[in-house]
């Protein structure tokens, strides 16, 4: 069943490439994104004002870049919340509201919660979910369904994975519904969408360096992840991988706050990840987080670097590098989570820890 891995995680990681090629498989054509499941009319999708994505752990950390995604693609003002928080604090919802609720297994009850706040208030909603006929799709208005194969693994990497690219496609959609002519960016993004199946599979070639590191980082006291834009969530992801595997502490911050703050944290040899944006696609972002890179070295970190193929420049703030393929600025999680979900792994397996089944945790939180 773990088709020669020692874990379902590993296993799930190897599989991250055909996951997101069958998520893609019909629904980008000649003339565009087709999401003939998504069963709300062109004229609702055109007549939404607001969108708010509700999701639980890595199904929020998708939720995170799909707000930069959609808002950047359709001019839609888009929020993102903790499934757990949202009904609480009286959300400002009504019939031109859509809320994106995402979730791998359908049955987190605080995600079904929030959904059912949403209906309760006339928003429509939309499911992004992974489980046929699960209970969160089922009292949804429409779902997209992810077609990442079953995720066996407590740890969430196929899900997460396929999640993005449920959010790029339904993006895409709404900015193609609305009449909205990125034309030549949004080509782009579609042409690159159905590459990366093949580039994953070029970087899971790649990541011994990735392993070796782990066991070097194995014995660290905490480990910190640093990142800018679609760049922070994945900080926050890498963090949560090696909080729930390897039982370790580990925090993701927004490269920008450091300063504000957790720069403290860093003493001598602190490993510090540090997700770096693609030069060409943003450089001045690029640069912001070259600088707190040499800001948390200054005060002793050891850094480890994680920065698009070609980007030399980076070579020398880095302790370790590891490069991942070229991809628009948008789709780089894609690419950048992969080694955090690797190192994540190997440093709980070094520890001696059941990377499936790891201790206090269920795969799906039927609780609220
Ligand atoms: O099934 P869901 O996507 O709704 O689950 C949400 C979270 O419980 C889940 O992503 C959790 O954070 C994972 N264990 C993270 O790896």
């Amino acid at each position: 069943e773990k088709g020669g891995f020692d874990h379902f995680m590993l296993k799930e990681i190897a599989d991250q490439p055909q996951a997101i090629a069958d998520t893609l498989l019909g629904r980008l054509t000649d003339h565009g994104i087709a999401l003939d499941e998504v069963r709300i009319s062109d004229q609702d999708l055109r007549d939404v004002t607001k969108v708010f994505i509700v999701a639980c752990g890595t199904a929020y950390h998708s939720g995170m870049v799909a707000k930069y995604a959609i808002e950047h693609w359709t001019r839609i003002p888009c929020e993102v919340e903790l499934a757990s928080e949202f009904r609480y604090r009286d959300p400002i919802l009504d019939s031109s509201t859509l809320v994106i609720a995402i979730s791998q297994s359908g049955e987190t009850m605080d995600t079904l919660m929030a959904l059912r706040h949403a209906k309760q208030q006339k928003a429509r909603v939309l499911a992004i979910c992974n489980t046929n006929g699960s209970t969160i799709p089922r009292e949804s208005d429409a779902v997209l369904y992810t077609h990442g194969g079953p995720e066996i693994a407590v740890a969430s990497t196929k899900a997460f994975l396929t999640q993005l690219v449920a959010c790029y496609l339904l993006g895409l959609y709404l900015a193609q519904v609305r009449g909205i002519m990125y034309a030549d960016e949004v080509g782009a993004v579609v042409r690159q969408l159905q590459q990366t199946p093949d580039l994953l599979r070029d970087l899971l070639d790649q990541m011994d360096p990735v392993r070796k590191l782990s066991r070097d980082l194995s014995s660290a006291r905490q480990v910190l992840f640093i990142g800018r834009h679609v760049g922070y969530p994945v900080a926050l992801e890498g963090a949560l991988k090696l909080k729930e595997l390897a039982y370790m502490h580990a925090e993701g911050f927004a490269a920008g706050e450091l300063k504000h703050g957790p720069i403290a944290l860093i003493d001598d040899d602190t490993p510090v990840i540090c997700v770096v944006p693609s030069p060409v696609g943003n450089a001045m972002m690029r640069d912001k987080v070259v600088s707190n890179i040499q800001e948390v070295r200054a005060r002793g970190a050891r850094t480890i670097v994680i920065a698009e193929e070609g980007d030399e420049g980076v070579r020398a703030y880095a302790d370790d590098l590891i490069f991942v393929p070229r991809v628009p600025t948008l789709l780089a999680p894609l690419m950048t989570t992969v080694p955090l979900q690797i190192l994540a792994c190997e440093i709980a397996t070094a520890r001696g820890y059941d990377v499936d089944q790891p201790r206090n945790l269920a795969k799906s939180v039927t609780v609220e």
